[in-house]
């Protein structure tokens, strides 16, 4: 798909992958819609690409509904669905105390990552099969962000490594579900990236783990998980793949 004019819906794109992802699509000419939880940071990326910020919980459907549609009077039919908001914990099955973990924890990850990744997905592809065909008879494109933990998950990753490993499933299944419509879908499966979240780390974590990559030996670049976005955007001919983006990292159980 020719990305140049194109409505584009970034979730989680306020921060981070999200963020940088609005930003390169942007820059390739796309109509960006800022859907986050924290507006304020969406309000700040999307003055700073011309487009629009919408206060979004993809947990919540109004909430998602409300965004599609406010994002659809500002530009018009989205064709691009990026999925990039989630959450992590690490949590032991058994804790230090002996209890079991939480069950609501486990739940809460599922449900923002898995859950609210296909709920943001189900309305985006409602919409997008009723557009026109373009080249190919394509109508549309969504990707999923996964994690290397779908893979590999460390120790306490239990419930964000079945979250992402749900999105891994569910990629082959809904590319071929939405094919008679002309909509992809793919996934990304980031190793470890320079994100608030990791800044937060001390500087010693932050070398360690960058340490651990194969090559090259740092934490991805924001810019290159939105390359590879964009990439997915404009390649036709990807489809039903999960793609790693990792520098050959393999996560060590702990
Ligand atoms: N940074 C990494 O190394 C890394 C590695 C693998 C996978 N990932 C995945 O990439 C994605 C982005 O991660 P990041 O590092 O950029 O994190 P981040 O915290 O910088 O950005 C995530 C964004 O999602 C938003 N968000 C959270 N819950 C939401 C909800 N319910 N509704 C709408 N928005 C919500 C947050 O407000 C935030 O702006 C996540 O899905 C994460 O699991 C990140």
């Amino acid at each position: 798909m020719n990305i140049q004019g194109q409505a584009a819906l970034v979730t989680g794109g306020g921060s981070g992958l999200g963020e940088a992802t609005a930003r390169e699509l942007a820059r390739l000419g796309a109509k960006v819609a800022v859907l986050d939880v924290n507006l304020d940071n969406a309000q700040r990326v999307a003055a700073d690409i011309g487009g629009v910020a919408v206060r979004c919980d993809i947990t919540d459907t109004d909430s998602l509904q409300n965004a599609l549609d406010q994002a659809a009077a500002a530009h018009g039919p989205a064709r691009i669905l990026m999925n990039i908001a989630g959450i992590g914990t690490a949590k032991r099955v058994v804790g230090k105390d002996g209890n079991p973990a939480p069950l609501e924890d486990f739940a809460k990850v599922i449900n923002v990552n898995l859950i609210g990744t296909y709920n943001a997905s189900r309305l985006f592809a409602a919409a997008c099969a009723k557009l026109d065909p373009l080249e190919d008879g394509e109508r549309g494109v969504m990707m999923f962000t996964a994690s290397v933990a779908a893979f590999d998950g460390q120790v306490g990753q239990q419930a964000y490594s079945a979250s992402k490993g749900g999105l891994v499933g569910m990629t082959l299944p809904m590319a071929r579900d939405l094919a008679q419509h002309g909509i992809r879908v793919c996934t990304i499966a980031p190793g470890l990236f320079a994100t608030p979240l990791m800044k937060q780390l001390p500087e010693p974590v932050q070398a360690s783990l960058a340490a651990s990559i194969p090559f090259p030996p740092r934490l991805g670049k924001p810019e290159e998980f939105a390359q590879l976005a964009a990439h997915i955007v404009s390649n036709t001919h990807l489809n039903g793949e999960v793609i790693r983006l990792d520098g050959a990292l393999r996560m060590a159980p702990r």
